[in-house]
């Protein structure tokens, strides 16, 4: 807590939570742009805070990317954790597996101890396949338990990098252009006033389920993608923010 105080953390999360509007801010040391131990870090707050705020036996909503696979990472077992029903957030969104919500929730669930559940969607569906897939029994099971997360963790992704990293058509990139889309999260892809400007078309959450959840734990940290976070946050689906020091201040210089 000494070095927390002696850095200026302390300060960071609380001048964040209030211009901010959010409940909780937890500022890590360092800047995972150019640090990558740093997000080992967003991983262990993040598991943390789960710690603090799960309810036994209830279910937990997970994205996927990076950040979450470090999450992952930092699960230990625990009396509490271990008791949960882990589930990804969304279908394919075009990521690497290592990188998938269903891989993320599946490696969460073998380091704590708790239980899992998969959503088998393919990447690229069209609307006729999209639509029968939504009238199968087990998906629509699935679905029903994804949207009645009690806790949601998730990154936030700057939008051309998440694009481009998913394989994103040249058109697709176009129109996020033309859209000006800065911020990533769960497949939503937000402007700087935290406007949904394209969606990519899978199942499993939609933003408005999220505001059911009792938290949502947002863990995104560098300071490249400091805009990212600020738009997403503008859409108003927040609660607590885990992030680092690079991300925080050049934040607080957009604000
Ligand atoms: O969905 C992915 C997130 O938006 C960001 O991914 O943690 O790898 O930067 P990341």
């Amino acid at each position: 807590d000494v070095i927390r105080e002696w850095f200026g953390l302390n300060q960071l999360e609380h001048q964040l939570e209030k211009q901010l509007g959010l409940n909780k801010v937890i500022v890590v040391a360092g800047n995972s742009l150019t640090q990558p131990w740093v997000k080992n870090d967003l991983g262990r707050s993040a598991v943390q805070q789960l710690k603090q705020w799960a309810e036994p036996n209830s279910v937990v909503s997970v994205a996927g990317g990076t950040t979450m696979e470090a999450v992952a990472q930092a699960m230990t077992p625990h009396p509490v954790l271990r008791t949960l029903l882990y589930v990804p957030a969304r279908g394919g969104l075009g990521e690497k597996v290592e990188y998938q919500a269903n891989t993320i929730c599946s490696e969460m669930a073998s380091r704590s101890g708790g239980q899992y559940r998969l959503l088998h969607v393919p990447d690229q569906l069209s609307k006729e396949a999209y639509a029968s897939l939504l009238e199968d029994e087990q998906i629509k099971e699935l679905i029903r338990i994804i949207r009645s997360a009690r806790i949601v963790v998730h990154g936030i992704g700057e939008a051309n990098t998440m694009a481009t990293r998913r394989k994103a058509s040249p058109q697709m990139l176009a129109k996020l252009k033309e859209r000006q889309a800065v911020a990533e999260a769960f497949g939503y892809y937000f402007d700087r006033d935290g406007n949904i400007v394209y969606k990519i078309q899978t199942v499993g959450l939609r933003l408005e389920d999220i505001k059911q959840a009792d938290h949502i734990i947002a863990v995104a940290g560098g300071e490249d993608k400091a805009e990212a976070i600020l738009a997403f946050l503008k859409h108003g689906v927040h609660d607590c923010l885990i992030t680092d020091e690079g991300a925080a201040r050049q934040m607080l210089q957009y604000i």
